[in-house]
């Protein structure tokens, strides 16, 4: 594990402890984090149990993210939002402390009702009963209305 298995040999530290059931987010970008936190919902209002580390060493990654979240499992929508900002995630689902599952995310082809469009003029944001729809492309997403592009801030457009 690249949690634990630090590259300077100390394999006796975790740095963000083991949770006892819920998710863990691993292996997110380094810096994204607090995107995640936004995808979820989670600000600590709800006194919600979150770890967080980040830019914590990794094998597969230079620097990664991590989110733990006790008590709460994700929506399929919530993973797919997930994989635009952090593409090479883990969701690990956690109960008694053992890992259960573990899957990779995936890139929808579309994403639908989940980003909001920044097109003031778009169809979507103009009080029109049409949810926004999105098409997934290599870098970023397209809205289907009015054919924005937003590749680097797609994490500004998750409707909360
Ligand atoms: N984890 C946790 N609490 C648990 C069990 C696991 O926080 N009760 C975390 C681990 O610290 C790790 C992630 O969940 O960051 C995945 O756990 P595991 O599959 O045991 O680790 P690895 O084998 O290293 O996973 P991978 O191969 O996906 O890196
Ligand atoms: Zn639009």
């Amino acid at each position: 594990s690249d949690d634990h298995d630090h590259h300077d040999g100390d394999e006796h530290e975790l740095r963000v402890s083991k949770i006892r059931s819920g998710t863990v987010i691993d292996h997110v970008r380094g810096g994204q984090a607090l995107n995640v936190l936004a995808i979820l919902g989670i600000d600590g209002s709800e006194g919600e149990e979150v770890s967080v580390g980040m830019n914590v060493p990794s094998d597969r990654l230079a620097r990664k993210d991590i989110v733990k979240v006790e008590g709460r499992e994700l929506s399929q929508d919530e993973v797919d939002v997930l994989s635009l900002i952090a593409p090479d995630a883990t969701i690990n689902i956690v109960r008694d402390y053992e890992v259960i599952e573990k899957h990779r995310v995936e890139p929808p082809e579309i994403v639908e009702g989940v980003l909001s469009c920044p097109n003031a003029g778009c169809i979507t944001t103009s009080g029109e009963p049409v949810d926004s729809r999105f098409e997934v492309l290599e870098e970023g997403v397209r809205c289907d209305y009015c054919g924005t592009i937003v590749r680097d801030e797609i994490a500004a457009l998750i409707d909360t």
